[in-house]
């Protein structure tokens, strides 16, 4: 709901405003690096792209490399915000100049991407979402704007809840995973954790949702490729996890790279305008993703900067995030009647809404350097990182060799072992090197002893094997799509030779994607899935190991067998009139199970839980459905009952299992809780085959158990129109 008082602001400013002024406040800077050279990161990377310089030079030019804010910019009105400006001083300083010295003293809007903790590293998306719990997502989203606020940072470009069904393709670790449900979730959790219900406290951060839409069903699991779809599976799977952040109360969102269905996101009226807006009643700021507006031209679908700048406007986006287009073309573009004065005051009006909402226009100096660096890595915030790690980590395999034994000999072996920088995986903020705890720095905290495995050396005499395999950091992330997840040659040659050993092999597999586990499984006694878990790594892995903490986290994403099940293999595929059986022509492969390894929602712990007594029923709302769980093992322990459905028969192809409710209980030894679900009728429903949206009669089977595979079913018949 648009607040009148601030609605009345913002008129009042925009009828004072030049037609330059306006330009300016569409414009994000990311300012530029200078050193022996002046040249944008855009500019480097283009330099890299076209073999001018090489990756390494490129890095050299861009750690050497000093920020130019191009301060005079801020005072002729030509910048509405920053990228990427971090400090609380230096974001003071430019405040300073914008609301001292230029016209109307607009203050600045300054993003950053917060995207798992901002010095405080936290577990990656990916992992974190294994942990099936909202008030945790919350409370890390809470932490990390505590942090960013106190170093000069008003947004971030955060919740990701691009529904991401290809682990080829390497954002798939900023996401929940594959499913809908659960990125809505994660989404809504860290919205509310970010901007809190007052947005004018400095420890509150806009979010910006991104990247709307579909920009995880990129062809192939290609970063930035084409994504098509059908308008019925658009709606289905991939809309609704952007809605319900949205509706959340996110104050920005940004439109994806990609193109949908042969429209670019970034001019997609339909998209910006139709349900963003008018659907949606959407009234914050869309932001462009960096540059995207100006790769409108090599989509081919602009002619020219002038051209995208005019798709863009149109189509309903506000900010531009550092092409520039806006910034160069939007004065001739109003003047010449192909953008509506109108349609520049409602993007510059959302620019200022949000300005005036964050309380920058009243308050805009919102800390200092005593406050930062009093806000960094504090004990309590070391000790949420360790939680959240704890949460995230997926127990995959255990043949009895854990949980560890006090005293035992350890032999660690494997270079991520050893390497807390290489803990923090993609987008980690501002972390500082030295700032994330690896295995050893964990062993070494408690002082437990170690016998590191070296390549040519004959293997330690020790009880153990801890081998640390998987992903760098930079292995996963935006254009970090992977052909093979393949587990690297050296990772598998080193699993056989500890297997030779004859000794308990425990896998920790850190990565930013679901891998091809089989040679870990072939190998390893237990394998424990660390994903990239952020400031507290070490210990938090030792917790577990060492069973001071029973794992609980249920995977999110399907684990493949091999490559080439990508990108079928996620758990709410349709059937097919083949399905794969024992018969020839059915539907699978050759060469590689249609099974993944491990399936959605699976996990370990260290006790066992027993499911019974099935049922559902049809109420007013929907329907009931009901399971006893009892805690069979001798310690207490977290379990994530989760509960699907499937449509029989319907008038268009659906999924195998649709995963509609989950609730995660602790049970102390044999004790015993009956688990409650209520599916609202609405879960039930689909697009028709002319987008109408309908809710079947008919039989519905419900399934509830501890992962997708295993569950038990109970059926009901359900009358729609009751
Ligand atoms: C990414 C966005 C990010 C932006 C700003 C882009 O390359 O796609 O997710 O927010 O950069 O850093």
């Amino acid at each position: 709901m648009k607040n009148p008082e601030i609605e009345k602001k913002i008129k009042d400013l925009l009828s004072k405003m030049t037609l330059e002024e306006k330009a300016g406040q569409l414009h994000q800077s990311g300012g530029s690096l200078v050193g022996a050279f002046d040249l944008t990161l855009e500019e480097i990377l283009t330099m890299v792209q076209d073999g001018r310089i090489t990756e390494e030079e490129g890095h050299k030019m861009l750690s050497e490399a000093k920020h130019d804010w191009h301060e005079d910019d801020i005072r002729a009105g030509r910048i509405g915000s920053y990228l990427n400006v971090i400090g609380a001083e230096e974001m003071n300083r430019l405040q300073h100049i914008a609301v001292e010295e230029s016209r109307l003293g607009i203050p600045l809007i300054n993003g950053f991407d917060v995207i798992h903790g901002f010095r405080t590293i936290t577990p990656i998306p990916l992992a974190e979402s294994c942990a099936w719990d909202m008030d945790l997502w919350r409370r890390t989203a809470r932490m990390a704007a505590e942090e960013a606020t106190a170093a000069g940072i008003h947004m971030t470009f955060s919740p990701m809840v691009d529904v991401s069904k290809d682990p080829r393709w390497g954002r798939i670790a900023e996401s929940a995973g594959e499913d809908a449900l659960l990125n809505g979730l994660y989404g809504e959790a860290k919205v509310k954790g970010y901007q809190t219900d007052d947005l004018t406290r400095h420890d509150a951060m806009a979010a910006c949702v991104k990247h709307f839409a579909a920009y995880g069903a990129a062809e192939g699991g290609r970063d930035y490729n084409r994504v098509d779809m059908s308008p019925q599976r658009f709606e289905e799977e991939y809309l609704p996890s952007y809605e319900k952040a949205v509706k959340a109360g996110a104050r920005a969102v940004m439109p994806a790279f990609n193109d949908l269905s042969g429209v670019p996101c970034s001019v997609n009226k339909k998209l910006l305008t139709d349900i963003l807006r008018k659907r949606w009643g959407f009234d914050g700021m869309t932001i462009s993703d960096a540059n995207a507006i100006a790769e409108c031209i090599n989509h081919g679908i602009a002619a020219d900067r002038r051209d995208a700048a005019c798709q863009a406007l149109n189509a309903g986006m506000d900010m531009d995030m550092t092409s520039g287009c806006f910034l160069d073309h939007v004065k001739e573009l109003v003047e010449s009647g192909e953008v509506s004065m109108e349609k520049l005051d409602e993007a510059v009006g959302d620019i200022l809404r949000l300005k005036f909402e964050l309380g920058l226009f009243d308050d805009p100096y919102r800390s200092g350097a005593e406050q930062e660096k009093a806000a960094m890595l504090t004990p309590a915030h070391r000790a949420l990182a360790r939680e959240a790690a704890q949460k995230s980590m997926v127990l995959l395999k255990n043949d009895g060799a854990l949980p560890l034994k006090a005293g035992v000999r350890i032999g660690l072996a494997g270079k991520l072992a050893f390497d807390g920088d290489e803990m923090s995986g993609t987008w980690s903020g501002n972390v500082q090197a030295g700032d994330c705890k690896s295995i050893r720095d964990g062993l070494d905290a408690e002082g437990i002893a170690y016998q590191p495995v070296e390549t040519d050396q004959p293997l330690p005499d020790c009880d153990v094997f801890l081998c640390a395999i998987g992903e760098r950091k930079a292995e996963s992330g935006e254009a970090a799509s992977r052909a093979s997840l393949a587990l690297h040659d050296e990772d598998i040659a080193l699993l056989k030779r500890l297997k030779e050993s004859g000794k308990p092999v425990v896998a920790v597999v850190f990565a930013g994607r679901p891998l091809c586990l089989g040679p870990a499984v072939e190998c390893a006694d237990a394998i424990l899935m660390a994903w990239h878990p952020g400031a507290e790594a070490g210990p938090a892995i030792l917790d577990l190991l060492f069973g001071r903490v029973n794992p609980s986290a249920r995977l999110t994403a399907s684990f493949p067998a091999a490559t080439g099940q990508c990108p079928t293999l996620y758990y709410d595929h349709i059937r097919t009139g083949r399905p794969a059986g024992k018969f020839k022509y059915t539907s699978k492969y050759l060469d590689a199970p249609v099974e993944p390894l491990f399936p959605f929602g699976f996990g370990l712990s260290y006790t066992d839980c027993l499911y019974s007594d099935v049922s559902a029923a049809q109420t007013a709302e929907g329907i009931h459905a009901e399971i006893t769980v009892r805690n069979t093992g001798d310690r207490a322990g977290e379990e994530t009952v989760q509960c699907y459905f499937r449509d029989p028969v319907a008038r268009r192809v659906r999924p195998v299992r649709k995963l509609a409710a989950f609730e995660k209980i602790a049970l102390q030894p044999g004790e015993s809780r009956r688990v409650a679900f209520d599916i609202p009728r609405a879960a039930l429903g689909y697009y028709d085959q002319d987008m109408n949206f309908t809710v079947d009669n008919g039989l519905i089977e419900v399934y509830i158990g501890g992962n997708v595979r295993d569950t038990l079913q109970a059926d009901l018949y359900f009358v729609s129109e009751r």
